[in-house]
């Protein structure tokens, strides 16, 4: 571990951490809650996909608004750069310090605030992790507007502060419309309030909106107000065996028209994808082997009727020839068994070796065009190269596998795959954030003039851009 490793980027000029600061983090927070050992230390410098590692000798785990506030005050004053972190799993890069930053962890600001039944809002602190916060919900006939394969480790904050997507933003929308209020801290320290529960304020501009999606580098999220809708009294889940990439696109076409209201989920994965998880994971897929497969879900009131409208939709698909096998159930296990196919390729993946990650916005038509241009361009370079994601949302994730890191690799992968994007008028990042590893290509979905404006935004919140440097903006 060199502290040059990224010969491209500079360390900035901020404070080395010292005897004093240290004291003051202890008085501020006591002994237990202020990290300086290294190896206590080691699992918050590296992230989930092990790409990005830094060397901070401080974690600090504040408990309440007032001690964020306190930390970034007094590190604004030193100029003391800040890595804010909540479940570490994010998947850019975005969560760990890059050289010394001190990470603030907001893992025991874990508090649930209130719960309103009938509107459906919770609010709480940001390290709330998202399935206990569903679990939560659950009990209450209410639920998480937003579920993903992290739910188990990732945090509401982080949740917030990636504007993460998941597995069911084609039902729900994604977080700029389910989070009602925020409150944040700025890097001087100033506690922005705007928790607010309404669905309706328009009092002037929606500042929330700057802290979602903002990667921390705007503020650090303390409390969230998420509205959460009802529980599904039904759920139906399908496995589909397909032949073709056309087929996917023909059974969303149909299962947007026939189930409407009560779809809740569509998502696809190929080949490779599925057997990530068979083949490292050992799990099962109950149907035969297809070139892609979809995981269709429905939500809704009345399970009769719910039925009813997806065996009419399976019997058309599957009599037109469109999907070739499938499986469907309403059983909890067998749910999550399917589920589990398609959560868990990330986590596969990584036994792989090195992965190149991407994570892509396409017009529906070319959302698979990628893998194939890219398995062609590697040949064998690539271990595999596989496709998966969100073809409800038009948001697929691309993974190219090497036995481990090459930088000839990286050159034929990057920026090729990026300007192949931006040809067809995508995003070069759906929902993961453009974090350490992306800076460099933002230009790729936005416009100079929008990059410089978003450059001036940083430098009215954080005029000495001690929050999370290195990640977002190009330098
Ligand atoms: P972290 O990883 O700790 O941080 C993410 C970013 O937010 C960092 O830039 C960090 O500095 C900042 N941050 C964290 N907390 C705060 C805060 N309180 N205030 C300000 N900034 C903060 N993402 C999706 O969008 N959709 C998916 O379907 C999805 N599935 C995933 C599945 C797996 C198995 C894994 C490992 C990841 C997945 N992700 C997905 C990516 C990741 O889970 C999300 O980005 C998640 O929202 C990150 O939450 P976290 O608490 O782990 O944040
Ligand atoms: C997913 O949809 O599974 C996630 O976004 C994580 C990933 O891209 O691997
Ligand atoms: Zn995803």
């Amino acid at each position: 571990l060199t502290k040059d490793r990224y010969p491209n980027i500079k360390r900035g000029d901020y404070a080395e951490l010292n005897q004093n600061h240290l004291d003051y983090f202890h008085g501020l927070l006591g002994q237990n809650r202020v990290l300086s050992d290294p190896s206590d230390c080691e699992m918050y410098n590296i992230d989930f996909i092990k790409g990005v590692r830094g060397y901070s000798q401080c974690v600090l785990k504040p408990q309440t608004t007032e001690e964020v506030s306190k930390i970034l005050s007094f590190c604004n004053q030193h100029r003391l750069a800040v890595c804010p972190q909540g479940g570490n799993t994010g998947l850019v890069g975005g969560s760990v310090p890059v050289f010394d930053e001190i990470v603030l962890s907001t893992s025991l600001m874990n508090n649930i605030i209130s719960i309103d039944n009938i509107s459906g809002v919770v609010v709480c602190e940001a390290g709330c992790i998202l399935e206990s916060l569903d679990d939560v919900l659950r009990e209450k006939g209410l639920m998480m507007p937003l579920d993903l394969g992290a739910k188990g480790s990732c945090n509401i904050g982080g949740n917030v502060s990636t504007n993460a997507g998941g597995l069911r933003l084609l039902r729900y929308g994604n977080l700029h419309g389910s989070v009602l209020g925020i409150e944040a801290v700025k890097a001087n320290g100033d506690v922005i309030d705007c928790l607010s529960t309404l669905k309706k304020d328009n009092t002037g501009y929606h500042l929330k909106h700057l802290f979602i999606g903002s990667e921390g580098t705007l503020g650090i999220v303390t409390k969230v107000a998420v509205h959460g809708p009802s529980k599904p009294k039904s759920l139906n889940l399908a496995l589909l065996g397909l032949h073709s990439f056309e087929n996917i696109l023909q059974t969303y076409e149909r299962a947007k028209n026939d189930l409407s209201e009560i779809l809740s989920s569509c998502e696809m994965m190929d080949e490779r994808s599925l057997d990530v998880v068979t083949s490292h994971l050992k799990l099962k897929s109950p149907i035969g082997d297809f070139p892609f497969y979809m995981v269709v879900e429905t939500s809704g009131s009345n399970e009769k009727h719910d039925e009813e409208k997806l065996n009419a939709f399976l019997e058309g698909v599957m009599s037109e020839g469109i999907v070739a096998d499938g499986t469907v159930t309403n059983e909890p296990g067998k749910m999550r068994a399917i589920w589990d196919l398609r959560e868990r390729i990330t986590e596969g993946l990584l036994h792989d070796g090195y992965l190149f990650k991407y994570d892509i916005s396409l017009p529906i038509k070319e959302f698979y065009s990628l893998v194939p241009k890219m398995k062609e361009r590697l040949g064998s370079d690539a271990s595999r190269v596989s496709g998966y994601g969100h073809i409800g949302d038009g948001n697929i994730h691309l993974n190219i596998s090497v036995p481990e890191f090459s930088p000839d690799i990286l050159k034929k992968v990057e920026p090729y795959v990026y300007e192949l994007t931006s040809t067809y008028k995508g995003s070069i990042s759906a929902e993961h954030g453009v974090g350490f590893r992306k800076p460099p290509y933002i230009h790729y979905s936005k416009s100079e003039n929008a990059i410089s404006l978003m450059k001036d935004l940083k430098k009215m919140m954080d005029p000495n851009g001690i929050l999370n440097p290195y990640k977002v903006l190009p330098s």
